[in-house]
């Protein structure tokens, strides 16, 4: 396993700690929340109870394939806690999110939860987010359109590919993403963003996290 691997799980493991019996967690996606479900499913073998709400068919298959019961939100409207990975994080915390086009659902249950708790590698700690082109969820209709109104606001959106063929995300969207160049204020640009007809949701998740775990291969950093 390479150190950035080795950083991942550190961060994703440690996260276990916020984790109590009878809980209802919400499942981020991407790499780093992956070592989060293989040790939660672990300690779900062992008798914890706990049932989970997965942000993405790919955290969907993972959580089957170690044991994580799951639930929905038809079931239950909180979470006591979610925990996601990100693409950047600044030093205020805000986040650049949806590297795995995963976005939409994430927000959800960032949103819905009462404690949001970010696992991170040290590579994805920023000054300012922006180096990192900016996913933005838009509808497939008029795609086209949203993303010449996106390019006025001052971004080079591309549209996301992938083998070829547009990429769609678990909603059936597109994601264009935008290089911004640095951005100054993210959630006031979340907020003009969020005005253009034909976007579902930006990658931009303005105050929303409670914990930062920044993991390096040899140990991690708690930050609360
Ligand atoms: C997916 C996400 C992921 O949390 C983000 O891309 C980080 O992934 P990784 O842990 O693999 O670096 O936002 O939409």
């Amino acid at each position: 396993m390479d150190a950035k691997e080795m950083a991942k799980k550190q961060a994703g493991e440690a996260s276990f700690r916020f984790i109590e019996n009878g809980m209802t967690i919400g499942l981020g996606s991407g790499s780093t929340v992956y070592w989060m479900i293989r040790k939660l499913g672990e300690h779900v073998c062992d008798g914890l109870n706990v049932a989970g709400i997965p942000s993405s068919r790919q955290t969907e298959a993972w959580a089957k394939e170690f044991g994580v019961p799951l639930t929905d939100f038809s079931q239950t409207q909180t979470l006591d806690l979610a925990i996601d990975g990100a693409d950047e994080a600044d030093q205020s915390w805000n986040l650049t999110k949806g590297g795995g086009g995963a976005l939409v659902r994430e927000k959800i249950i960032a949103a819905a939860a009462e404690q949001f708790v970010v696992i991170v590698d040290e590579s994805k700690l920023v000054d300012q987010l922006g180096a990192f082109p900016l996913p933005v969820e838009v509808l497939p209709f008029g795609w086209e359109v949203t993303a010449e109104r996106i390019a006025n606001l001052g971004a080079k959106p591309v549209v996301r590919q992938n083998n070829g063929s547009l990429f769609t995300s678990d909603n059936g969207n597109y994601i264009l993403d935008c290089d911004f160049g640095t951005i100054h204020e993210p959630a006031a640009l979340h907020q003009q963003l969020k005005q253009l007809v034909g976007v579902v949701e930006t990658g931009i998740f303005a105050g929303m996290a409670d914990k930062l775990l920044v993991g390096h291969p040899d140990g991690v950093d708690i930050r609360d």
